[in-house]
């Protein structure tokens, strides 16, 4: 059955702009986190410490990090994907990370450059680390509704990179239908399989918009009781090693909907689809949000 209360994730200053190949000032990216705590987000991928080589758009971490205007009710987190990404994102006073793992053995070489398991033998020390810093840890893993190199993912493939994020520590496991490329019907079943090893309580979606399944995927998994769901600002985005792979679902789109189905979220719509406006016109990008063109409309 549906949850009551869904959190909202909110990936747009991190998966949504990470992809962008002109710079984007520094604060203009604080002024969109800003707006966006301000419309009621709780929960903000803020920043990616990760190489500037591999991804030149979050190369100003330390900078973002580090001048937050920070709500306290609000979480920032940002990406870690190894120990030298953690210790600089610990100095920036990061109160929570993610590491990003992913389902398919061909997307892991091409985004982190190293095996599944390789992969899990590299978060092991960031997770026993951020312990020990009091930071909690969120894991990614990506490809679950299939791999742009692979094609179709196993639904036991994701269920056993979820439990192994899990029982290393990570305190929820975000699932990434990275390309988009999932139906409801998929959703499901690779949910049911996730939810075998890894509390449903315990579990986010994490969908991208490519072919314009993600709110329908949504639709389907919190009628699951999948109750957290990472979302971005007119649904900015894309990821740089999956071609063609389009923005997350917009955080508007799923704030309307999940209204309608009377969950709460604590958002203002409003102020945020007016945060999406925003963002697009400052950066020159579509508004990828139909709530939020509607609303910009009225
Ligand atoms: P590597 O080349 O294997 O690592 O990269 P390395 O340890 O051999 O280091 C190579 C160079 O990178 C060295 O610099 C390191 O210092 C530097 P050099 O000596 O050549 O000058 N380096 C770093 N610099 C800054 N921060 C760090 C860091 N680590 C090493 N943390 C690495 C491995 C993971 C770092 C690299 O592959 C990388 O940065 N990849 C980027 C991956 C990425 O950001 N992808 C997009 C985010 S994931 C995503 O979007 C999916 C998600 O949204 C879910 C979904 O939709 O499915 C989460
Ligand atoms: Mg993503």
């Amino acid at each position: 059955s549906f949850p009551t209360h869904v959190r909202l994730v909110e990936v747009g200053p991190r998966d949504g702009l990470q992809n962008e190949p002109d710079p984007i000032a520094t604060s203009t990216k604080l002024e969109l986190i800003d707006r966006l705590g301000a419309a009621g987000i709780r929960y903000i991928e803020a920043a990616s410490f990760v190489s500037p080589k591999w991804v030149p758009q979050m190369a100003d971490h330390r900078e973002v990090m580090q001048n937050l205007a920070r709500l306290d009710d609000v979480v920032y987190s940002a990406l870690t994907p190894n120990l030298k990404g953690l210790e600089a994102a610990l100095e920036c006073g990061v109160e929570e990370v993610a590491v990003f793992g992913a389902a398919s053995e061909a997307f892991s070489q091409k985004n982190i450059n190293c095996s599944v398991a390789e992969s899990l033998e590299r978060f092991a020390p960031v997770l026993e680390r951020a312990k020990q810093a009091n930071v909690r840890v969120r894991g990614y893993v990506s490809c679950v509704l299939g791999c742009p190199y692979e094609g179709e993912i196993a639904p036991a493939k994701v269920a056993e990179v979820s439990k192994a994020l899990y029982e290393m520590g990570c305190y929820e496991v975000s699932l990434g239908d990275t390309i988009g490329t999932g139906t409801p019907l998929a959703a499901k079943r690779m949910l049911e399989a996730v939810a075998r090893e890894v509390p449903m309580a315990q579990l986010a979606a994490h969908f991208h918009d490519t072919y314009g399944q993600a709110l329908a995927n949504l639709y389907a998994v919190l009628e699951e009781g999948i109750a957290v769901v990472d979302s971005s600002v007119a649904g900015l985005g894309g990821c740089p090693y999956a071609k063609g792979a389009s923005g997350n679902v917009a955080s508007e789109d799923v704030v309307y909907l999940l209204n309608g189905l009377g969950i709460e979220t604590g958002i203002d719509l409003e102020a945020l689809a007016a945060t999406g406006t925003w963002i697009t016109q400052t950066i020159k990008r579509p508004n990828r949000s139909k709530v939020g063109v509607a609303l910009a409309a009225k």
